[in-house]
């Protein structure tokens, strides 16, 4: 009997609880952008994230940084953009899963002696190093099939960062 009454009380809780995150459709957002049922919000703001393409447009403008810090011999930001470079990596195949095999070598040998190299603080060092990263990136373009995609060292600053 004592049973019944607990099961009887899971049930009915259960019951509300369902009731209380019934997906309701509300707008939020500067004037109410962001419409839909949870799930549409999210698969919204996923789609605002973006893709792979988004995520290298990110990689590229911090490979041209890193050139120029190279030269300039700012190891301090050498570093630094490796080290975004990274991030940004690990966010875009978070969101691109299929393109984790191709980017093993690049994530598990060229950026770590990349990192290894800057630690030296030896630019005719870093310039071998950054061929093989121009190297990785170029042969992860071949896997994918976006050989059209042929990365070159940056023959111009982006940036206004001057060491
Ligand atoms: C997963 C392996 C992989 C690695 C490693 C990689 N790329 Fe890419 N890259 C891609 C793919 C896939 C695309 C096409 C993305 C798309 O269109 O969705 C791309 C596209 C690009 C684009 C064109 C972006 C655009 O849409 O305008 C640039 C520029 C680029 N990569 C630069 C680089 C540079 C620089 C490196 C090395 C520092 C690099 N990539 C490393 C896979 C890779």
């Amino acid at each position: 009997m004592k049973k019944i009454f607990l099961y009887s009380a899971l049930i009915l809780f259960l019951s509300s609880c369902q009731t209380i995150s019934e997906d309701k459709s509300t707008a939020v957002g500067l004037d109410g952008w962001l419409e839909g049922n949870s799930e549409e919000k999210f698969e919204e703001i996923a789609h605002q994230l973006g893709g792979f393409s988004r995520t290298m447009v990110e990689v590229s403008y911090r490979y041209s940084e890193l050139y120029w810090a190279g030269m300039d011999e700012n190891w301090g930001y050498a570093d630094h953009q490796v080290e975004h470079i990274i991030e940004a990596m690990e966010d875009g195949l978070k969101r691109r899963p299929v393109r984790t095999e191709s980017a093993e070598d690049f994530m598990e040998t060229t950026l770590p002696e990349l990192e290894a190299v800057i630690l030296k603080k030896d630019k005719e060092e870093f310039i071998k190093g950054f061929r093989a990263l121009t190297s990785a990136c170029n042969a992860c373009h071949a896997k994918e099939g976006e050989s059209f995609i042929m990365i070159q060292e940056p023959p111009n600053r982006l940036s206004p960062v001057r060491w």
